[in-house]
């Protein structure tokens, strides 16, 4: 167990004394590993360090806009966000299996951040979040011979590009991650956040991906999470992120929650009118590693408020169900 302020000083002495003079480039998703990973970078070498953050259109409801804010506005930290959202979509037109999704979301990605990469022609290093359990993962896969969900966010660099990598954060477990980014001056909003995957919306909106489904969801998802944020905790045995903080609301009480688009019409009544809309399911859960999962015992009158709001305000929306399922059977992502 270390002194954050030391071990700034030491990482901040390794980095500079590793890439020394470089230039350093660095894909930045928004999670809480890439972002520990580039404040750190930053306070090591400043404007040495520049970010790709690509928008693949699967992000949450203005993520972008905070990225960004967080990054460009208040650290300071050289930032190009790329708007591929149109690139991504047209690749998954027609494409329903999640595995083949998750393949072309993976593809396009390296394919985006080697084409903005290639134009930092100074840049001699490529810098990742990558975190010890990444780094156990990685080396157990081969031996397991199979994977039962592909994390494309976890591995080595492409072939064709001749950087080296720069990998601060390899030796640390996520809950030093998180007081190293508390330390180094980011939200403890952001660096508690609940984890979203590599492949964003793409594996929330089941079947077909659309930016028609993906608006929706957005909508949805961020009326449940502002809820699940602003209910006061009051459940006992819940886990939360943070080991030092006791949850105060359902969000910090939970590990991951999240709404889901089902390409799934129902029919309900508005008005003197019939509605014949599409669903959203939500998933919340508490795990201590999210190999096993319990769905959380959110309150009713919270479950309510939140499936209101959604229907009264998403159009296009008008049903919401709650997922009881349990990891196992269930995987706590529906792809
Ligand atoms: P499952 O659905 O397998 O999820 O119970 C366990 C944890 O892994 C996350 N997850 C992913 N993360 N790329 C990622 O970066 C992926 O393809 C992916 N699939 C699942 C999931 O959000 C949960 O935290």
């Amino acid at each position: 167990d270390w002194n954050m302020p030391d071990y700034i000083t030491e990482a901040v002495e390794k980095i500079r004394a590793q890439v020394g003079t470089d230039e350093v480039i660095l894909g930045l998703s928004g999670g809480v590993d890439s972002s520990v990973a580039a404040a750190l970078i930053h306070r090591a070498i400043g404007d040495q360090l520049t970010c790709v953050f690509v928008d693949h259109g699967l992000l949450r409801l203005d993520e972008g806009k905070m990225v960004m804010d967080m990054f460009a506005k208040n650290l300071g930290v050289k930032v190009i966000r790329v708007d591929a959202e149109e690139q991504f979509m047209g690749h998954l037109a027609g494409v329903t299996d999640p595995e083949q999704k998750r393949k072309i979301i993976g593809r396009e990605f390296v394919e985006v951040f080697q084409v903005e990469s290639a134009k930092l022609t100074n840049a001699k290093w490529l810098a990742q979040g990558t975190i010890y359990p990444d780094v156990i993962e990685s080396a157990g896969k081969g031996k397991k011979g199979q994977t039962i969900k592909s994390h494309h966010n976890v591995g080595g660099l492409p072939e064709t590009m001749k950087l080296q990598l720069l990998e601060p954060l390899r030796e640390l477990f996520k809950d030093e991650v998180r007081k190293l980014g508390v330390a180094l001056g980011l939200p403890h909003s952001m660096v508690y956040r609940h984890p979203f995957p590599g492949p964003g919306l793409g594996v929330r909106i089941l079947g077909e991906v659309k930016k028609e489904y993906a608006d929706l969801l957005r909508r949805a998802d961020a009326i449940f999470i502002e809820e699940l944020r602003n209910a006061k905790f009051d459940f006992v045995g819940g886990e939360s992120l943070d080991p030092d903080q006791a949850p105060q609301n359902w969000y910090d009480g939970t590990s991951q929650a999240f709404a889901v688009f089902l390409p799934v019409k129902s029919v309900g009544v508005m008005g003197d009118g019939r509605t014949y809309e599409w669903v959203v399911a939500l998933r919340a859960v508490q795990t201590q590693d999210f190999m096993t999962a319990h769905w959380a015992h959110l309150p009713h009158a919270l479950l309510g408020k939140v499936s209101n709001r959604i229907i009264n305000e998403v159009r296009g929306i008008n049903r919401v169900v709650y997922d009881i399922s349990g990891k196992p059977p269930a995987t706590i992502e529906w792809e």
